[in-house]
């Protein structure tokens, strides 16, 4: 009896092992709509191709929910130049974050790109985007944050009717987002120390696990689930009506095509390469109300835009680019939120975690916490997380000296470290509401290539003191008994941390901490991304309320290169919720109630 249930229990895991694997390598009978780009078959010069109601360029993080949501009632095609998640380990678990950042091959899911700064930096190049390198923390912003609000606010001052439903709608579309991909994180020791730390320095009140944007100290969703699976916007297409979508992936849209014959010059297509580099064109479809929208995300989106002939004349000339519409505002306006990190050394092994835990300080400075893994009994397969060396957050070196060549130099001395220097866990500190701007400009007219981007880190005063007032808080929190009670006794290991600390690639905190000046050009000399750099095709600016190109016709931007600021402590939730949000709006606008939505 024994025996036949055993067998019946092996039976039955070996079914769900089998499963499990089948799952992971047929994505396809899940997502029958995704397909290589070579499959497209470019008849469209004899106008017998088919054409589109949606073109989508860019499959990332605002643009899968929104095609998904459009094909409800129209058809979608959505171009992705990356291949797909489902398959991919490096991106698939949470153990492999740091893979993907530092995997600079050109089939990497993650594109790399330098700042003119020397800040290492990464763009997602994958079905899924962002969604699918990031570290997973999911909050929404405040209700004042949410770009949509601030747009309407200023717009439709008196229209207090539409503006209710507009909130109404924010409302219902994030957990239309979550219900899908956002889980309950499990707190690891390091996040609930730091949890407990924050509050014990005063970043209170506890407001416990929530979405909502709080003053105090949470923890927040995540797209990772229990086992560290990630869950990213490309299972949002699940929800699509699937005879209406078409989803090409590793497909290169190289430039929007426009009709130059009216009085405004109107998107009618998009040409695009497929792995083979083979040149396709696809079309929109006739009728009226047909559009493109540009989801390629703040470095993608302005550069497709210079490379159609929109943007800024002089620019334009320089690359030989024939004009569309002269704009000066593409590219302008870029911006990321500095990230200062500083190492805290513990007496026993850490678990890997990536952000969970934030403190929200009124003053508009965001705590969060990391941790590498340590496990092993061998420096070679210990790593920093999102601090990493193999990424570039050469966050011990000054910008300008962080090279390819100082990232290989770590990881040939790497085995040499001892194990104290991957015992730890780390602080971040994140300044919000950024003033310090930069641009984004073509150094040639290869799609491929990354364009030159400056954010000019620092270069705000307002930015340097927001700083300062992190480490302030930062300071106090190493101090607390939460974390103190984690940390080695002995004075030894600090000592034999801070003489290895360049090599070791850890900051730990600066000996003159209370002398502001100091404190200043550490957080000058340490300065990497969180990742959440925006801007470059502004509301007002490049695009209208409605997120529509301004001066040309069926063409808007949908992702964050519109933003202003980085919504959020962490600007994830904001730009899924754009996606299903302006893809409900546009149903509507066109269909009224015949929508049913
Ligand atoms: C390493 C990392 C960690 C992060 N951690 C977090 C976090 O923990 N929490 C959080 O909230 N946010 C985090 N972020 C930020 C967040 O993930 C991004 O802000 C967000 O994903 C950007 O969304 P998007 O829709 O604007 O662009 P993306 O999601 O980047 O989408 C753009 C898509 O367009 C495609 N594309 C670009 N150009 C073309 C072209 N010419 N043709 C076809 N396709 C094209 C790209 O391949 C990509 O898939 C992180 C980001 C990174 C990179
Ligand atoms: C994963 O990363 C490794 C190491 O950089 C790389 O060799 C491999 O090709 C990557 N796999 C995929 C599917 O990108
Ligand atoms: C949206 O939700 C928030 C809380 O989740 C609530 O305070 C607000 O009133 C809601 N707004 C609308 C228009 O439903
Ligand atoms: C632009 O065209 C001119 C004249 O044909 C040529 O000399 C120049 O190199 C071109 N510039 C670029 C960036 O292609
Ligand atoms: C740190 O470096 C100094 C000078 O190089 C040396 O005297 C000291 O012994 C080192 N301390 C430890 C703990 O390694
Ligand atoms: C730093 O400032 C704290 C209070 O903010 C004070 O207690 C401490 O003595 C100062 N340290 C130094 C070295 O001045
Ligand atoms: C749009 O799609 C929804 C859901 O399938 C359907 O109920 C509705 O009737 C459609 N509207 C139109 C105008 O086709």
């Amino acid at each position: 009896m024994i025996m036949k249930l055993f067998l019946l229990v092996s039976f039955l895991l070996l079914l769900t092992s089998c499963q499990g694997r089948r799952n992971l390598n047929t994505w396809e009978d899940k997502y029958p709509f995704i397909r290589y780009a070579s499959s497209f078959s470019s008849s469209s010069s004899t106008a017998v191709g088919k054409a589109y109601d949606y073109i989508i360029v860019g499959g990332g993080t605002a643009g899968c929910p929104l095609a998904a949501t459009l094909s409800q009632n129209f058809s979608v095609l959505l171009l992705e130049r990356g291949g797909v998640p489902f398959t991919n380990r490096n991106v698939s678990f949470l153990r492999n974050f740091h893979i993907s950042l530092a995997d600079l091959s050109p089939t990497s899911a993650s594109q790399y790109f330098i700042s003119s700064e020397g800040v290492f930096n990464s763009r997602a190049r994958v079905l899924g985007g962002g969604t699918c390198i990031n570290a997973g923390f999911y909050t929404r912003p405040s209700h004042r944050q949410v770009p949509l609000f601030g747009i309407f606010l200023i717009f439709h001052q008196l229209d207090i009717e539409r503006l209710g439903l507009d909130a109404k709608l924010v409302n219902e579309s994030y957990p239309w987002i979550e219900n899908q991909i956002v889980h309950m994180p499990k707190l690891t020791s390091w996040q609930r120390a730091m949890r407990y730390g924050l509050l014990e320095v005063g970043i209170s009140p506890d407001n416990g696990f929530t979405y909502d944007h709080l003053y105090g100290t949470k923890v927040g969703g995540t797209t990772f689930d229990r086992y560290g699976r990630r869950h990213s916007a490309a299972e949002l297409l699940k929800s699509a009506t699937r005879e209406n979508l078409d989803v090409l992936i590793h497909a290169t849209v190289q430039k929007v095509v426009f009709d130059k014959s009216g009085k405004k010059p109107k998107a009618i297509g998009v040409t695009f390469k497929d792995e083979k580099g083979k040149q396709h064109l696809a079309l929109l479809s006739n009728k009226q109300g047909s559009e493109i929208i540009l989801s390629s995300g703040a470095i993608g989106t302005p550069q497709l835009l210079l490379l159609s002939g929109v943007g800024p004349k002089a620019d334009l000339e320089r690359m030989n680019i024939s004009m569309v519409l002269d704009n000066e505002f593409v590219g302008k306006g870029m911006s990321d939120n500095p990230m200062n990190s500083l190492f805290v050394p513990f007496k026993t092994r850490m678990e890997q975690s990536l952000i969970q835990t934030v403190g929200i300080a009124k003053t508009g400075v965001y705590i969060e916490a990391s941790s590498g893994f340590s496990q092993s009994p061998d420096s070679i397969h210990c790593n920093h997380g999102m601090l990493s060396a193999e990424i570039g957050q050469l966050s011990t070196i000054p910008p300008k000296q962080r090279t390819k060549e100082a990232i290989e130099a770590f990881k040939r001395n790497k085995h040499n470290l001892p194990h104290e220097v991957f015992k730890g866990g780390f602080i971040l500190g994140k300044v919000a509401h950024t003033k310090s701007r930069g641009k984004l400009s073509l150094c040639n007219t290869n799609i491929d290539d990354n364009p030159s981007v400056s954010f000019n880190y620092f270069s705000h005063p307002h930015d340097l003191q927001q700083c300062v007032h992190a480490f302030h808080i930062i300071e106090k929190l190493v101090k607390s008994t939460h974390l103190t009670n984690y940390m080695p006794p002995d004075e030894d290991t600090f000592e034999k941390l801070l003489n290895l600390s360049v090599l070791a690639n850890v900051n730990l905190l600066p000996r003159h901490a209370n002398d502001t000046r100091s404190l200043k050009q550490f957080c000058k000399d340490t300065v990497t991304t969180i990742w959440h750099f925006h801007g470059g095709c502004q509301v007002g600016k490049v695009v209208n309320s409605d997120y529509k190109v301004l001066g040309v016709q069926g063409l808007r931007v949908i992702d964050g290169s519109t933003f202003s600021q980085s919504p959020g402590t962490n600007p994830q939730a904001t730009l899924l919720m754009m996606g299903r949000y302006m893809g409900v709006k546009i149903l509507r606008s066109r269909l009224g109630k015949a929508a049913g939505i």
